[in-house]
């Protein structure tokens, strides 16, 4: 009895489990998916390599000098890189004094507390400190931005699906919106086409307008996609200052594992040999 029971139960489930796929297989075909218009003209990121890249990738300093210009020079004004002290930039091969008188020439002072009255003021920066942020505040920020917060970049390759490549694309991938794009999706107000950001219209102007917009001192020329190579590959430096001394650790820890089984290997040779001789002889 209970046994009939239990199979009926069990045909009950399993016509459940039918009915609700063959619904589900109905509705599919009968009303397919539409894809949103984000999707169908979103980008994926260009096809751009960095020398930092692969298990042999270095940081090339002259890059990484030259891509800190254009932070300097273009985005500074705009987005903060808060994790990142002036004295690291020694890693880029500035030397002290470099890095002192970038700090204290640096176009925002750092907020500081006046000691004579407990007002806030601001004072030149020393090596020691972080970048000092554009904006005192988000409220500040969005008011100068068309409401839009422009966002922290020091840990920014390493945020955004995508990483380096989409940075670059998205510097480099401002176009007028296609003729086909709906109403809808247009950019309003403020908004500016790019199709390799997500939701297609973003707060941002291109930053990168034209060549020559920085002066490079190595003689580099200053082309459009140079400096979007170039300030990307510091973001990368920003995010993972210490990425190529993992690199380089990786492979002295591999080394020293392929040296560790050899000695180990020749020691278990020489631990048997004289077992295997004395084993020989007995058979012999
Ligand atoms: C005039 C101000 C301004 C300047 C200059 C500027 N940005 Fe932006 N940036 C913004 C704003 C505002 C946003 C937020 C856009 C949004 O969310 O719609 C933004 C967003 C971004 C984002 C995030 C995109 C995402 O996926 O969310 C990146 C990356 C970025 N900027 C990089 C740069 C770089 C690199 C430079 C210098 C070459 C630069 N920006 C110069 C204002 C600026």
């Amino acid at each position: 009895m209970v046994r009939f029971f239990g199979i009926l139960i069990g045909l009950f489930f399993a016509g459940m489990l039918v009915y609700s796929f063959g619904r589900g297989a109905v509705d599919y075909v009968s009303n397919p998916p539409v894809k949103a218009v984000e999707y169908q003209f979103h980008e994926e990121p260009k096809d751009v390599s960095f020398k930092s890249d692969g298990p042999f990738g270095k940081f090339d300093n002259q890059q990484l000098q030259r891509g800190f210009q254009v932070y300097k020079e273009v985005c500074a004004a705009c987005h903060s890189i808060r994790l990142v002290a002036f004295r690291n930039l020694t890693d880029l091969g500035y030397n002290e004094d470099e890095v002192k008188a970038i700090a204290a020439n640096w176009p925002i002072e750092t907020p500081d507390i006046d000691p004579a009255t407990g007002e806030a003021s601001t004072r030149p920066s020393i090596p020691a400190d972080k970048f000092p942020k554009p904006f005192a505040n988000d409220v500040a920020a969005a008011a100068a931005n068309n409401n839009a917060i422009p966002p922290d970049l020091s840990l920014m390759t390493k945020a955004r699906e995508g990483g380096a490549p989409y940075i670059y694309s998205l510097l480099t991938g401002y176009t007028d919106p296609p003729a086909n794009l709906p109403e809808a999706n247009r950019p309003g107000p403020g908004l500016h086409y790019n199709p390799y950001f997500a939701n297609l219209n973003l707060a941002m102007a291109p930053p990168i307008t034209g060549d020559d917009q920085v002066t490079y001192s190595d003689g580099t020329k200053a082309t459009v996609s140079q400096m979007a190579q170039d300030v990307t590959a510091f973001l990368i430096w920003t995010a993972e200052p210490s990425l190529i001394k993992q690199k380089q650790t990786g492979w002295a820890v591999i080394a020293f594992l392929i040296l560790a089984t050899i000695l180990g290997f020749l020691a278990y040779k020489s631990v048997w040999a004289d077992l295997k001789a004395q084993k020989k002889q007995k058979d012999a």
